[in-house]
């Protein structure tokens, strides 16, 4: 990967709440560091760039000129389009506006998160701000078609993004990607396939209530709302904070953080 020609990236910040940068922050193989520093050229990143105002923006126009057609452009966050986008804007500049200029001359498209992917909390029923994901725009024809990879999970796994990154500089070319657009080698099996409560599951040991016996014995949290089997994700096999838990593990039933509209698909329950 060391002898990978450095890609310029530029990652856009729409209506989000950092979560996806933190579990970027998060990446262990490789390290934040070794990402940043060594692998690609993060020119603009509002949470991890020291430059800002116009230096900030500046830096944003000349990767765009001088790398038109070779830079990864990556989103998160929704794109609101209603009332013709003022409820997020950059600069002075709509998101919209934004992600336009950026996309016209990007080499590919990484949504990150499911706000950007799928529209994720902003876009939950009533939609206020007419937020969309980036797949959304380019069907709409509002944005340029490009190749897109889609990562989601509120936030998505570290390693999702991490290992696209790894394969994106190997390769030079797209992953294999399911009907979404994810990465098979992360969302191509559902949690539950993998999860370490399965066994628990096959034999019919369940929790019935959060604190009962069998929550507190690590059954199987499926009547509890668990949404594994419908989930695709990696979540059980790689984990978070460098492999030491998950929802799950924790003994938090899946919510289904990476399918489209979880936030209005029932995923939250009480106990
Ligand atoms: Fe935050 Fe989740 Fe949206 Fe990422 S996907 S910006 S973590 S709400
Ligand atoms: Fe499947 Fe959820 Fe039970 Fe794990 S806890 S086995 S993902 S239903
Ligand atoms: Fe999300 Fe479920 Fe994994 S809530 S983080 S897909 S366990």
């Amino acid at each position: 990967l060391r002898q990978a020609a450095r890609p310029a990236v530029i990652w856009l910040s729409f209506q989000e709440c950092t979560g996806c940068t933190e579990s970027l922050t998060r990446s262990y193989t490789p390290s934040i560091e070794e990402l940043i520093f060594d692998l690609i050229s993060l020119d603009y990143h509002h949470t991890l760039q020291a430059a800002s105002g116009e230096a900030a923006e500046a830096a944003r126009q000349e990767t765009i000129q001088h790398h038109a057609g070779k830079y990864w452009l990556i989103v998160d966050g929704s794109i609101p389009t209603a009332a013709d986008g003022v409820y997020s804007t950059i600069a002075g500049r709509t998101n919209l506006d934004m992600l336009r200029e950026g996309v016209a001359n990007a080499a590919i498209v990484i949504a990150v998160g499911s706000c950007a992917a799928f529209g994720g909390l902003a876009a939950a029923q009533p939609n206020p701000t007419g937020a969309n994901s980036v797949a959304a725009l380019m069907q709409a024809g509002l944005i340029a078609t490009k190749p897109l990879v889609n990562l989601p999970g509120c936030p998505p796994l570290p390693m999702a993004i991490s290992s696209l990154f790894a394969y994106l500089l190997a390769f030079e070319r797209l992953p294999d990607l399911d009907a979404l657009k994810r990465p098979l080698s992360i969302y191509g099996n559902s949690v539950h396939d993998r999860c370490s409560r399965y066994r628990y599951y096959a034999e019919e040991k369940f929790a019935k209530r959060f604190g009962d016996e069998g929550h507190r014995k690590g059954w199987c949290l499926y009547k509890l709302g668990c949404k594994g089997p419908v989930a695709h994700n990696a979540c059980s096999l790689h984990q978070w904070n460098e492999g030491t838990s998950s929802p799950i593990e924790a003994g938090y039933p899946c919510i289904g953080c990476s399918e489209p509209d979880f936030w209005d698909k029932g995923s939250f329950y009480q106990s």
